[in-house]
């Protein structure tokens, strides 16, 4: 009975069986959206230009031994002044589809749109967008990826304060009104598992706050009703005339059990995966948070003596208000990690000062020596990881669109080669493990490089290059220079796949 209760959560994604199989020679469904991808803070530059308002991230760079070598964006790629030097790198790959965002305090310098609009920063988006299309590059536009309004930050707390869920629908009407016309690909958010953790559990990121076990899953709560008063707006107001889609871009690393003949293994490396991915999708998808996370945080939170659970919860009403707000899904992955039970699972006698997002899971992260990591020590290339991830997602939400919004491997500082061939290995297995995972029936539609250009890489500055091409950020002009999976990824994309 207990294993019926446990594994009806994963429908049928069957965590017993992982034939990775051999490589797949074949193509792509016809009108498969090729693209890459960028960001704005990590790429435009012109931090303090034209009427820009400070973000939380600027702010954070700024401050001492938050980055590696304290590095900042405040010049990066100078993408702000280069719109039609990259829009031709773009056309150089023959990309269908480029991925960015619009840098919120670009637009409305304290976050807040009653205050002022910043008339210069949606030119240089207009601008950016219309040479997109007059080169038949699709945009696929993110509203949030990371650069909070320093204003909203300071005067509530950003993400922990509720006010977020209106400030951020009023940006994103402004941007619907202004772009809709042209935009007709919005995500909400980028990866918010990052924003929540990283930004308020362990402080890694801006804001760089450590509420340890509270707030990232208050932060989360928050971003969840956003995307979905977001999704609502564009829907009652702006699908009928602009016929656009409105998605979220989640990042999930896959979650493998060490033995998958062990079921104590799946269910560790279920709840990783759900602590992840499902935090934001099953919300989403299905109305409320992974009965596991439930479980998991209620129980520990009455062992700490609290009221009630540090994961919040959602009204009846909000439920059916979340439920049902995607029309894509955009997946971020890049890793996967062996996930097995803990040794000794932490009970009743742990502290509640101990209590945290990643204690909460109950779990033990491994990895096999034998797995390359070319580049940033958290990203091993496992390609069939990418696989097991799509069937899942199939598996649990009902078979969405999907949109691969970020993939990719990058290399290290120390490193100026422009031949970047476990880039070109990583790419070729990964694109690989995709083409199978829609031979399995996923429904995937697109796929983005991570990205275009090298970039300002968040905590780890610029010690982490990304990027399809090379920036010489040494150089005060921020010369791009094609790496060799250019070419390779140019193949890809004009053969649409592996022909034999
Ligand atoms: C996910 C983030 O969304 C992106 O901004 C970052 O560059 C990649 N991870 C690589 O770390």
């Amino acid at each position: 009975f207990m294993l019926v209760l446990c594994l009806s959560a994963s429908e049928d994604f069957d965590w017993t069986k992982n034939d990775h199989g051999s490589f797949h020679y074949g193509t792509f469904p016809a009108g498969f959206s090729w693209g890459a991808g960028s960001s704005a803070y990590q790429t435009e530059g012109a931090w303090d230009k034209d009427g820009k308002g400070l973000s939380i991230w600027d702010v954070f760079s700024h401050k001492k031994d938050k980055v590696q070598q304290n590095n900042t964006g405040d010049s990066s790629c100078e993408g702000y002044y280069k719109v039609k030097d990259d829009v031709s790198l773009m056309k150089e790959l023959k990309l269908n589809h480029y991925r960015f965002s619009i840098s919120w305090p670009r637009l409305i310098p304290t976050g807040i749109k009653s205050d002022h609009i910043n008339e210069k920063g949606i030119q240089y988006y207009d601008e950016l967008i219309d040479h997109l299309l007059e080169n038949n590059i699709t945009p696929i536009v993110t509203l949030y990826h990371w650069d909070l309004p320093q204003v909203l930050q300071e005067k509530y707390g950003g993400w922990q304060n509720i006010s977020m869920v209106t400030h951020f629908n009023e940006f994103a009407n402004l941007c619907f009104e202004r772009f809709g016309n042209r935009v007709k690909y919005w995500i909400t958010f980028n990866n918010p598992w990052s924003v929540a953790v990283e930004g308020y559990e362990t402080g890694e990121h801006a804001p760089g706050l450590r509420l340890r076990g509270t707030g990232a899953y208050r932060a989360a709560h928050h971003i969840i009703k956003a995307h979905a008063q977001v999704w609502h707006t564009y829907n009652t107001q702006w699908r009928g005339k602009q016929k656009g889609q409105v998605g979220i871009s989640l990042s999930a690393d896959w979650g493998e059990p060490v033995d998958i003949s062990n079921q104590k293994d799946i269910e560790a490396a279920e709840r990783y995966v759900q602590f992840y991915l499902g935090w934001f999708a099953t919300p989403i998808f299905h109305g409320d948070y992974p009965q596991v996370m439930k479980d998991f945080i209620g129980r520990k939170s009455t062992q700490q003596g609290l009221g009630g659970s540090r994961l919040p919860t959602f009204s009846t009403q909000e439920k059916s208000y979340i439920k049902g707000t995607c029309d894509f899904l955009g997946v971020g992955h890049f890793t996967t990690r062996y996930i097995t039970q803990k040794n000794n699972p932490s009970g009743p006698s742990s502290s509640s000062s101990s209590s945290s997002y990643f204690t909460d899971r109950d779990l033990a992260e491994l990895v096999d020596p034998r797995w390359p990591d070319p580049g940033s020590e958290w990203l091993y290339s496992v390609p069939w990881g990418f696989r097991r991830l799509l069937n899942f997602i199939k598996s649990q939400y009902g078979n969405p669109l999907i949109y691969v919004t970020e993939n990719g491997v990058s290399e290290k500082m120390f490193c100026t080669e422009l031949c970047d061939d476990w880039r070109i290995q990583y790419y070729k297995d990964y694109i690989n493990e995709m083409l199978k995972a829609i031979k399995d029936g996923v429904s995937v539609k697109g796929y983005t490089a991570w990205s275009l250009l090298d970039k300002f890489e968040w905590d780890e500055g610029y010690s982490e290059r990304f990027g399809l091409y090379y920036v010489d950020f040494r150089n005060k002009n921020k010369p791009r220079y094609p790496k060799a999976s250019v070419q390779f990824y140019k193949r890809i994309i004009s053969s649409n796949g592996f022909p034999n």
